[in-house]
Formats: C-alpha cells, sequence, structure tokens
C-alpha cells in the first residue's frame, strides 16, 4: 500500500479500482476530453492504426470503460467490437453512447475481468487496451490472456500513460499531474481518483521492462511508440502462431 492508501497489486487493486471507476463513470467522459485538452482522440486514433484492422474483423477492447477506443476502432474500419470491462456504470455509460450513436449491431459490450477473459482461445483478430493495463491487479496475468484469446496472426496495442522523458517536460507535466489535475478533478469529481492517477502511472514498469513483459508473454515484433512528449505510449505486438 502507498502513503495515499492506495493499494498498486493484486486482487485487493481490483475492488478498490472497481469501485473508483463506478463513482466516477458518469464525469469520466467529460474529465477525460478537458484534462488531456482533447488530444486523447488523437492518442486513440494512433493506438488503433497499429492493428492494422481490416473489414470484417473482431476486435477486442479490454476495459473498455465508456467505450471511447471502440469507437475511435469503428471509424477506422468496418470492424466488430467487444468492449469488456468490470465496471457495471461505465459499461451503462458506453451502451448509452452505442444506442445514440446507432452502433448496436456492431459494438457489444460485456462485464468481466480482464484477467480471466470470457472468450474461448483464439477468438480475435485483434485486441486493444487503453489506460487499462496500468489498473489491472496482475498485469502479466491479463497479458496472458490477451495471447490466448489472439487468432495467430493478431496483433494487439496498448495504450498507457507514461513518464514524460525531457527534463522540463517531464517537471512541467509532473506538476500539473500531481497538484492541478486532482484539484480540478476533484471539483468536478473524486479527487481520490485523479491521485490515484499519478501514483499508478508511476508504479507501472517503464517502457523496456514492460516490453519484456509483452515478449515474455509470447508476443513478437514488440515494439513502443511515445505521443505527445512520451506522456503517451503505445505498444504494439504480434501473437504469431
Ligand atoms: C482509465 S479507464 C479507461 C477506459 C477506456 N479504455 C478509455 O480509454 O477511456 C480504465 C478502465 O479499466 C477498467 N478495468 C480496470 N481493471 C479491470 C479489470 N481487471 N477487468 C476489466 N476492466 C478493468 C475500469 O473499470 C475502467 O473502466
Amino acid at each position: 500500500m502507498s502513503n495515499s492508501g492506495f493499494i498498486h497489486s493484486g486482487e485487493e487493486k481490483k475492488g478498490q479500482v472497481q469501485d473508483m471507476f463506478d463513482g466516477i463513470a458518469k464525469r469520466y467522459d467529460f474529465l477525460n476530453h478537458f484534462l488531456s485538452f482533447g488530444i486523447d482522440a488523437y492518442w486513440r486514433k494512433q493506438s488503433i492504426k497499429t492493428l492494422k484492422l481490416i473489414a470484417g474483423q473482431t476486435l477486442l477492447d479490454v476495459a473498455t470503460g465508456t467505450g471511447d477506443q471502440g469507437f475511435s476502432a469503428l471509424k477506422a474500419a468496418d470492424v466488430h467490437v467487444v468492449g469488456l470491462d468490470f465496471s457495471y456504470n461505465m459499461l451503462e455509460q458506453a451502451k448509452l453512447k452505442i444506442e445514440k450513436r446507432g452502433l448496436a449491431d456492431k459494438f457489444e459490450v460485456i462485464q468481466g475481468d480482464a484477467e480471466k477473459l470470457p472468450f474461448l482461445d483464439a477468438s480475435f483478430n485483434a485486441l486493444c487496451i487503453s489506460y487499462g493495463i496500468r489498473n489491472v491487479g496482475t498485469i502479466s496475468s491479463a497479458i496472458n490472456e490477451f495471447y490466448r484469446v489472439l487468432k495467430p496472426g493478431g496483433r494487439i496495442s496498448i495504450l498507457e500513460f507514461s513518464e514524460p522523458q525531457g527534463w522540463l517536460f517531464g517537471r512541467l507535466y509532473r506538476f500539473y499531474f500531481d497538484h492541478i489535475l486532482p484539484k480540478i478533478a476533484g471539483m468536478i469529481s473524486s479527487q481520490s481518483a485523479y491521485t490515484y492517477l499519478p501514483e499508478s502511472v508511476r508504479h507501472f514498469p517503464d517502457r523496456e521492462d514492460f516490453k519484456a513483459l509483452l515478449s515474455s508473454e509470447g508476443f513478437d515484433e514488440v515494439q513502443h511508440r511515445d505521443l505527445t512528449f512520451g506522456v503517451t505510449t503505445i505498444y504494439s505486438g504480434v501473437k504469431t502462431d
């Protein structure tokens, strides 16, 4: 447990994370766009590009939340999206958006755990997870499941916050992330959820360690690409056999 009381791994973390997202679901989209200055749409698009989606394919969007990564995929290609998340309230928001956009035949959502995916082996052509992997209880268990449910030749794209590496931008970022963002979020939603955010980014493995983990779970062609001075990173890989 950290000084602020957050648990950063294991089963106990899962309960804490699920409650947190259930609590902020209604304000989540607004805060996401507001606190990222709207750049998140660009980050999502870049992450989806690495999947090289083809019409007719099936994509699993793990930790889909309110569905924005799935919507980004549907803008790129005429695929079928399955969005999975363990937060009931986040999925309710996703469902409202799916209905409103008339995408019910293209995008279905399922409540479930990223570490115990309710799908058969080799079910999906592609898998994405945006700002979700940092929140799971045991990262290696989730990656193992991602590998299992992908078909041979299937691609994975993981979008996650990173610590920027440049000295000046790194300092500005830390000031914004640690001091400004939790205060603004606290006025609109939950301060504790947005105190957890920078803390969880710090607990997440660094780029090389995370790529090593993807390789050790079986992924090939593992690469990373930093976006916006390294605030966010796309990790990609392929299941070759
Ligand atoms: C920061 S939100 C990201 C939502 C969405 N992917 C996006 O980009 O806006 C993280 C999501 O991960 C979900 N999550 C965290 N751990 C999970 C787990 N073990 N299984 C399923 N969903 C999980 C949370 O419920 C939450 O909706």
